[in-house]
């Protein structure tokens, strides 16, 4: 049976980026909306009403980036039978890096001992992972690579200002990894359409640390490190452009939301994926959702949300997913892919 005839076939050399393994993990600590309730003036009522979100894990002192990166890259690795050694290729999408710089994919190539890989980070949000998958593509596709990881990792309890009761409930800590293999099979990364709107930059930043607010001058001031969002704007915001990019890659393929068998959208706000599922006319049993447990974690919520959908069982070969990533820039993409 042919099971993708959605992917180009111009001969016998076509090259597919197929996902061989995935991998997440998470802090051990757990933060209620309870807990909360005792730092700022909410309630767990207000919080599960406005955003679904239940509880979301925290790193503790010596836990990073790269500490949650590389867990994740070593289940991935691990599931796909790959050796650390055979990648030439390590994309970290973060905006929160260990240190501005080197690029923490530095770290975790050399935590891993992937000698032979490229490694740098991309900032692109909460997109961070599907523009990661996207230049990942690109590489495979056009032969320049033939084992690659991408991770999406956060430590966003490092940047979240815990007086202000608008931000500090809808985000967690945590990493998601692929890795992703050139193949002439049938199955794999259909397409991936990313986009970037520098209209809006300032409604959803973080003013410090960068050379406008350097810590020379500024560091008297701890609030220009935190992020600051205007969370009524980003929202109506985030409904458009994830219906734009999901559309985007239905259209591209000549596919209706019928033909996709699950979604797998960013986990920043369940009334954003409610609304989303509507307007695409999707069965809600075709979306997954795990924000309950995690929050927002930003460029991680979708690898993490693949990688238990995996473990799972909900992702059977032949099905079409569909990844859906909207966050900060603002940036937004899609990948459809064939399990
Ligand atoms: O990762 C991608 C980027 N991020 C997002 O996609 C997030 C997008 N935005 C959102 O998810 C929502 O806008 C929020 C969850 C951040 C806020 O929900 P909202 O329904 O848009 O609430 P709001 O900002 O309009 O605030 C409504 C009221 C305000 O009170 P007043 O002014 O009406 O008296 C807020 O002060 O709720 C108040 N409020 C809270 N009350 C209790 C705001 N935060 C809280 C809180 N607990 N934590």
């Amino acid at each position: 049976m042919d099971l993708n005839p959605l992917l180009p076939n111009n001969g016998d050399i076509t090259l597919i980026t197929k996902i061989s393994g995935t991998g997440s993990a998470l802090p051990a600590k757990i933060l209620t909306n309870a807990d909360l309730a005792i730092l700022v003036d909410t309630s767990d009522e207000w919080i599960t009403s406005r955003t679904g979100i239940k509880e979301r894990r925290i790193a503790v002192d010596g836990e990073y980036t790269s500490t949650f990166a590389v867990e994740a890259a070593r289940q991935a690795l691990s599931m796909a039978g790959i050796l650390p050694e055979e990648l030439d290729l390590i994309i970290l999408g973060t905006v929160t890096p260990d240190f501005p710089f080197p690029s923490t994919a530095c770290i975790i190539q050399k935590e891993l001992g992937a000698h032979k890989a490229v490694a740098f980070d991309i900032s692109a949000a909460c997109s961070g992972f599907i523009y990661g998958l996207s230049i990942a593509d690109s590489f495979i596709r056009s032969g320049r690579s033939k084992k690659a990881l991408i991770i999406g990792s956060e430590v966003l309890s490092r940047v979240v200002d815990w007086n202000d009761r608008n931000t500090c409930i809808l985000f967690g800590d945590g990493a998601g990894a692929v890795v992703v293999e050139a193949s002439e099979d049938q199955s794999g990364i259909v397409s991936t359409h990313i986009f970037s709107d520098g209209t809006c930059w300032d409604l959803l930043y973080q003013p410090g640390s960068g050379s406008r607010n350097p810590a020379g001058i500024h560091a008297t001031d701890p609030n220009l490190f935190f992020i600051r969002m205007e969370g009524n704007e980003v929202y109506k915001h985030a409904v458009r452009a994830m219906e734009e990019a999901a559309m985007a890659a239905l259209n591209a393929n000549g596919l209706t939301a019928s033909d996709i068998s699950l979604l797998i959208p960013h986990q920043a706000n369940r009334r954003i994926i409610d609304a989303i599922t509507k307007r695409l006319d999707l069965d809600a049993d075709k979306v997954f959702i795990n924000l309950h447990r995690y929050g927002n974690t930003s460029s991680a919520s979708i690898p993490i949300a693949l990688d238990e959908a995996n473990r799972q069982g909900r992702i059977k070969p032949g099905d079409l997913l569909l990844l859906d990533a909207f966050g900060g820039g603002f940036t937004y993409g899609s990948a459809l892919i064939r399990w």
